[in-house]
């Protein structure tokens, strides 16, 4: 895995303390070997809070935080500082979109900048897709990506918390649920429930899992609640994301569920 991102004409990287007294010179080589990364951001804070975005400073090149990214056949608007955005997520956002059935009603309920939502939208015949998120500037970013790309017939954001979107407004829509936040994955899984239609969906899970048995927990745990909500489970599939930490993985778990 190569040690930093590159996001449209932004390398991003984590320096270590000790090379710090030498950050400018690795940024400015860094854009002397790819000679289209306009900007060298070094990231200061983990990924983290509600919003789950992080700190960063300019290295080299332009002082700037947002850029524009190519994927998937999209185009999105990212501010690195102010929303998360990873492109080591593009297979995953693909994966998903192959998934979609023509006419699917989707609702994302971790939007961003609207990654999922808009590679859906363009690749699939999908009828609608809410997306949801709570920071206001991923909100923006996503309004504007859906019109960059298009997609506005279809794509649907909304700014809130996801809990309180689905209680009031888009409750029982869904044949399909994204959850795309797995710090928060057990948290909502009923919330992804309630979001599906009553005669059941797919909700695409996403959590950690640990080594030796990466998946068992968090299949079980669905398993359980499906169950409390008056749902048959069944696991469509499962997969490793991508290392997390030590014997620690990002995973998908994709639940097919059927009424009892
Ligand atoms: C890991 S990011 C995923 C963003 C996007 N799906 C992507 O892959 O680029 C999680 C997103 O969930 C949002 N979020 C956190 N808590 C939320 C909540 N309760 N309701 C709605 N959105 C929330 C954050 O603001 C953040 O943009």
């Amino acid at each position: 895995m190569r040690a930093f991102d590159v996001v449209g004409d932004i390398a991003v990287l984590k320096i270590p303390e000790s090379l710090l007294p030498k950050k400018k010179i690795i940024g400015e080589a860094l854009m002397r070997v790819h000679s289209h990364v306009k900007t060298v951001l070094n990231q200061t804070s983990p990924v983290s809070g509600e919003f789950r975005t992080r700190s960063v400073e300019v290295i080299a090149g332009e002082p700037k935080t947002t850029t524009i990214y190519r994927e998937n056949g999209c185009l999105f608007k990212v501010d690195i500082e102010k929303a998360y955005f990873s492109p080591r997520l593009a297979t995953e956002r693909r994966r998903i979109a192959n998934l979609v059935r023509p006419g699917e009603v989707i609702t994302n309920l971790f939007a961003g900048v609207g990654g999922y939502s808009i590679v859906a939208a363009k690749k699939s015949q999908a009828r609608k897709i809410y997306s949801i998120d709570i920071n206001p500037a991923a909100f923006e970013s996503m309004v504007e990506n859906i019109r960059i790309n298009k997609v506005g017939d279809r794509v649907v954001p909304i700014l809130g918390d996801a809990r309180d979107v689905v209680n009031e407004r888009i409750g029982g829509e869904a044949d399909r649920v994204l959850m795309p936040l797995p710090e928060l994955g057990h948290e909502f899984l009923t919330v992804a429930i309630d979001a599906m239609k009553p005669t059941g969906g797919v909700v695409h899970y996403y959590t950690f899992g640990n080594e030796p048995d990466v998946f068992g927990p968090s299949i079980d745990f669905a398993g359980d609640v499906a169950a409390k909500k008056g749902f048959r489970m069944e696991v469509l599939e499962k997969r490793e994301i991508r290392s997390y930490a030590t014997r620690c993985y990002h995973i998908a778990v994709d639940l097919g569920l059927k009424p009892r």
